[in-house]
């Protein structure tokens, strides 16, 4: 078995990487999730080595074997961050050991073997390190980290795999929704729900995604960019987006956001985003809310903003929610002045433009 005190990463460079031509211009123009760098970092995993051969690759097609349990049965977890090229050229990411808590977490509720904390950063740090000038530089862009993991054993039974597969992938990234600041409506799906009590909604594994799918069409069909979802039992409480959590100002200051109830995702976001609230001496309720508080309070003028937050999005405001039957908001209002005040602090300290109080970034290269 192979010891990660000091993790190594064993390096096999691309013959055939990207010319520099092309990559300045995908860097001039990335989008979101469209290229991807020359490399990838991966680990092997087997119940009786343990974790082993950490390596970064050329990037390209996996094998696998049809028979693979992730095809089967949707053994797999995944996680978003980011790296953020400072004005000096240096290369930092945002709070990765939360990245790393949550894919443990993950891990355990997909019963997947959990990956050292310090694996999960090194694997990134090795690839940023072969990848570095795939980071571009323009104001709100990055590198979009998507570490993740499947289960490769061969084996059609249903129980945990022994075997699985751990990869990071690296992103060139622009705005998420591709009109920066401007704000977003929302669609409330009455007919779906995200998870349920016991689900796997806490967990970041693709079935959430898959299954938000249908919902997100809806949204889309009805000229909104993302799904919201309501608690599954009384289809009543706000739970979070597709794949964002949500917060309403109401006109006092005050933050709301639904509580971390075992079915909505742990965002990085969300957290850093209720902490500088805290550090600016503003209220923040975790707790249940009803989607009549949303409604009423918009059109009483109490819920005075709206937005919603995620690390690909980072903050999105929203001035409309429309459901089958119904619409509240106002297509044509900008974004509020408090969610703008929380993107432009939170992103300052991620592209080192302010001081980093709380000890958030890490140096990558
Ligand atoms: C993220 O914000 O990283 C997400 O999970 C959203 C999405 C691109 C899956």
């Amino acid at each position: 078995m192979t010891s990660f005190a000091q993790p190594q990463f064993k390096i096999i460079s691309s013959t055939h990487p990207v010319s520099a031509e092309k990559r300045t211009e995908i860097l001039n123009n990335p989008g979101f999730g469209k290229y991807f760098s020359d490399h990838m970092a991966a680990i092997d995993w087997t119940r009786d080595e343990g974790w082993h051969d950490a390596r970064i690759v050329p990037y390209g097609p996996l094998q696998l074997d049809p028979a693979a349990s992730v095809l089967h049965y949707a053994q797999e977890i995944f996680e978003g961050l980011k790296a953020y090229r400072h004005q000096d050229g240096s290369i930092w990411t945002f709070r990765p050991e939360m990245n790393a808590a949550r894919f443990q977490h993950s891990a355990d509720r997909l019963a997947l073997p959990q990956l050292p904390t310090q694996l999960f950063i090194e694997s990134i740090r090795a690839l940023i390190g072969v990848d570095a000038a795939w980071i571009p530089s323009q104001p709100d862009t990055c590198g979009y980290i998507r570490p993740f993991m499947i289960a490769n054993e061969s084996f059609l039974g249903v129980r945990p795999a022994q075997r699985a597969a751990y990869y990071v992938i690296l992103s060139p990234a622009g705005s998420y929704f591709g009109k920066g600041m401007a704000p977003v409506s929302i669609w409330l799906s009455t007919d779906y729900s995200r998870a349920g009590r016991g689900g796997t909604g806490e967990a970041k594994c693709g079935g959430n995604y898959a299954s938000s799918l249908v919902p997100q069409q809806e949204a889309t069909a009805n000229g909104c960019s993302q799904v919201l979802f309501l608690d599954a039992e009384e289809h009543k409480y706000l739970e979070e987006l597709g794949g964002m959590n949500i917060f309403l100002v109401r006109k006092d200051g005050t933050l709301l956001t639904p509580q971390l109830s075992g079915s909505i995702l742990r965002g990085v976001t969300r957290d850093s985003i209720i902490q500088l609230a805290h550090g600016l001496g503003m209220k923040v309720e975790e707790r249940r809310i009803t989607i009549d508080e949303w409604r009423d309070g918009v059109n009483s003028g109490d819920i005075s903003e709206v937005f919603a937050c995620g690390t690909a999005a980072v903050v999105a405001p929203v001035n409309m929610l429309k459901g089958k039957g119904f619409t509240c908001g106002d297509e044509q209002a900008p974004a509020g002045k408090i969610t703008l005040a929380l993107h432009k602090m939170l992103t300052d300290i991620q592209y080192g433009r302010a001081q980093d109080k709380h000890g958030w970034m890490q140096r990558l290269a």
